[in-house]
């Protein structure tokens, strides 16, 4: 039950003079007052908290200000009749508890200050104690205003200010999203209301966001960016060769960093071609080549900047021919093969069986490369060559040329290891070997004349270790002996062909067979 109090009652008189009275009464409690929150945001509420109330309270008086003034009077709470009552000062937002604690629904600035609290206590002591809170206006949305909103790279300094300036207010900043770091170019008033950037570069462009907080709240200001004017700088041409081929479409295009965007023009050996960023030439020709200007102009900074570039236009190379006198070489001779091409201001290379060819100390490049000498040349150099020649736009290879290397008969064993003829001889005898013996059987058991078995070992390769005959004893391992070469071919096709180690085109297999 609520009770309207307008001016003090004879009754409220009474209790007011027995308070007087009992006023220096030492407190046997001590009553403490916290205000929950202490900063509390306009339009939020506030509870004022009674703690370590130890006595039981008989009533609660409730006053704005430090002291206890009539007028001032909010409301009370009187324990025994759980009644209240409410004072002048009263805005119809306040509320008091049984226990004495005081809640302000939706503050505002004037409620900032102090309260007092004065209670009766069931000893007839009075306790008195005070507590203050703060109302704060819930920040508005800063924004960034700039002094020079054009401002000239490498001249110009830029003040940035968040606004409105508010009192308790911290500014933070932040640039590209990062918190700011001072430095040389970047100062900060004393409050971080304002950034100051001393002489602009592109970089400073931003975005830049002012953040501004308080006990209650906080707000960011929308990104704000710098208009910096800066360029043009030495513009690139691309692509980057400088050569092309004859018959095709050239086309350049020219870059340069510049605010704001650059004006682009090319000029090609100083005649204007093109007002653009493009320079697109259709189906060029050799008369096409020359120099290239791609000229850049920023219309406020008033500066203009080139590049040259000289193109060179070529035709393609022809394919390339190998000539060589001879295909077919004896092994320890030696061969030059030649890479004949019509071309001018071109270069060479070799390649053997498909890869490029690895040089071996046999082998020498001459006439820029154009003529290979192999001197001595060695089985293993058999394969197939060609040349590529290539110009800054073209390459070509060459048809392959099959160069085979040909062991020399008079040369007998000395240019091949033991091995080597072993295998040959041995893969190529062996079926020899066996019609010679069949044909020796077959010889034999018709005449009746007999033969034992050495005359059969005596037809393998004098290569082994075989050599019967007097003349094995030299020294070197040439062998003396003279052979003949019995072509068995006609009688029997290929019956050895696959065991011959370089296949050739002839068919002809050869086999040596020691002379008696
Ligand atoms: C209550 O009183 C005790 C003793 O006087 C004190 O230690 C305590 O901090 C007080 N509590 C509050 C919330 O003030
Ligand atoms: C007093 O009562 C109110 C409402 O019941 C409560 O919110 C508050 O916490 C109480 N205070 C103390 C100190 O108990
Ligand atoms: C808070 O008070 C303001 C005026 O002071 C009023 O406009 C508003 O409606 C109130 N809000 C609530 C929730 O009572
Ligand atoms: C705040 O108090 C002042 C004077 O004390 C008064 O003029 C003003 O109207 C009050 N404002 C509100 C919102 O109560
Ligand atoms: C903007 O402020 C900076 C720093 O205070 C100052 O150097 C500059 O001259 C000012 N620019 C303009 C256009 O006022
Ligand atoms: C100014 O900003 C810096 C961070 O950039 C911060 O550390 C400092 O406390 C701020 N000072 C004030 C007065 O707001
Ligand atoms: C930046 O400034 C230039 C003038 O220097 C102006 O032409 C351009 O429109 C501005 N750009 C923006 C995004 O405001
Ligand atoms: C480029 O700048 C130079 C000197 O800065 C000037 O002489 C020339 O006329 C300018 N050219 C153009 C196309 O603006
Ligand atoms: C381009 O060619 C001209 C002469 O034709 C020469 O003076 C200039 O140095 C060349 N420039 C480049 C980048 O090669
Ligand atoms: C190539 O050389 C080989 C071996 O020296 C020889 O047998 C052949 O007759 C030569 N061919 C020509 C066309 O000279
Ligand atoms: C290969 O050419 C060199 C000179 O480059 C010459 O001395 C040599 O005799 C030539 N060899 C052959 C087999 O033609
Ligand atoms: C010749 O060939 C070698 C390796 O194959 C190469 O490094 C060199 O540049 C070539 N020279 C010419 C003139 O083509």
């Amino acid at each position: 039950m609520e009770l309207t109090l307008a001016p003090l009652s004879w009754r409220g008189l009474l209790l007011a003079a027995s308070l007087l009275t009992y006023w220096n009464s030492p407190a046997t409690a001590q009553v403490t007052l916290e205000a929950v929150p202490p900063d509390v945001a306009e339009g939020a509420n506030v509870l004022l908290q009674v703690h370590n109330l130890t006595e039981k309270s008989l009533v609660f008086y409730w006053y704005k200000g430090k002291v206890e003034n009539p007028s001032n009077e909010i409301t009370r709470f009187v324990v025994s009749t759980s009644t209240t009552i409410l004072g002048p000062a009263h805005s119809g937002r306040e509320t008091i508890y049984h226990n004495g604690s005081l809640l302000f629904q939706n503050v505002t600035q004037n409620d900032t200050g102090t309260y007092l609290l004065h209670m009766i206590l069931e000893n007839f002591d009075n306790e008195k104690a005070s507590v203050q809170f703060h109302v704060h206006q819930p920040l508005s949305k800063p924004r960034i205003t700039t002094n020079n909103s054009n401002p000239m790279e490498g001249e110009d300094s830029v003040a940035l200010t968040c606004e409105p300036k508010t009192q308790k207010t911290t500014y933070l900043w932040r640039i590209n999203n990062q918190s700011l770091s001072e430095d040389d170019r970047l100062k900060l008033s004393e409050d971080n209301t304002t950034l100051t950037l001393f002489t602009v570069v592109r970089t400073d462009t931003g975005p830049y966001e002012c953040e501004t907080r308080n006990l209650v709240s906080d707000s960011r200001s929308d990104p704000f960016t710098l208009n910096i004017t800066y360029g043009p700088d030495v513009p690139i041409i691309s692509p980057s060769n400088t050569h092309f081929q004859t018959r095709t479409n050239l086309s350049l295009s020219c870059h340069t960093a510049s605010n704001p965007p650059a004006q682009y023009s090319w000029s090609v050996n100083g005649e204007l071609r093109a007002s653009s960023q493009e320079l697109f030439i259709l189906n060029i020709s050799t008369n096409n080549s020359g120099s290239y200007t791609c000229l850049v102009y920023n219309s406020v900074t008033g500066l203009n900047r080139t590049t040259v570039k000289n193109i060179t236009v070529l035709e393609a190379v022809t394919l390339p021919i190998i000539q060589v006198i001879n295909t077919t070489v004896k092994e320890l001779e030696s061969v030059n093969l030649t890479c004949s091409s019509e071309d001018t201001g071109i270069s060479i290379r070799w390649l053997f069986n498909g890869q490029s060819l690895a040089l071996k100390g046999r082998m020498k490049l001459s006439n820029n490369n154009s003529t290979l000498s192999i001197d001595p040349v060695r089985r293993e150099d058999s394969g197939e060559y060609q040349c590529e020649v290539s110009n800054p736009v073209s390459t070509k290879r060459s048809n392959p040329i099959q160069l085979d290397i040909i062991a020399d008969p008079t040369l007998g064993s000395s240019g091949l290891s033991v091995g080597a003829i072993a295998g040959i001889v041995v893969g190529s005898v062996a079926g020899v070997a066996l019609i010679a013996a069949l044909v020796y059987f077959l010889y034999f058991r018709k005449t009746g004349r007999g033969t034992d078995q050495r005359d059969l070992t005596e037809h393998k390769p004098s290569a082994s270790n075989h050599n019967l005959g007097p003349s094995d004893n030299s020294p070197n391992k040439v062998d003396e002996v003279t052979y003949s070469i019995l072509d068995f071919t006609a009688r029997q096709p290929k019956p050895t062909a696959s065991a011959t180690p370089s296949p050739r085109a002839t068919e002809a297999v050869y086999s040596e067979v020691k002379k008696k």
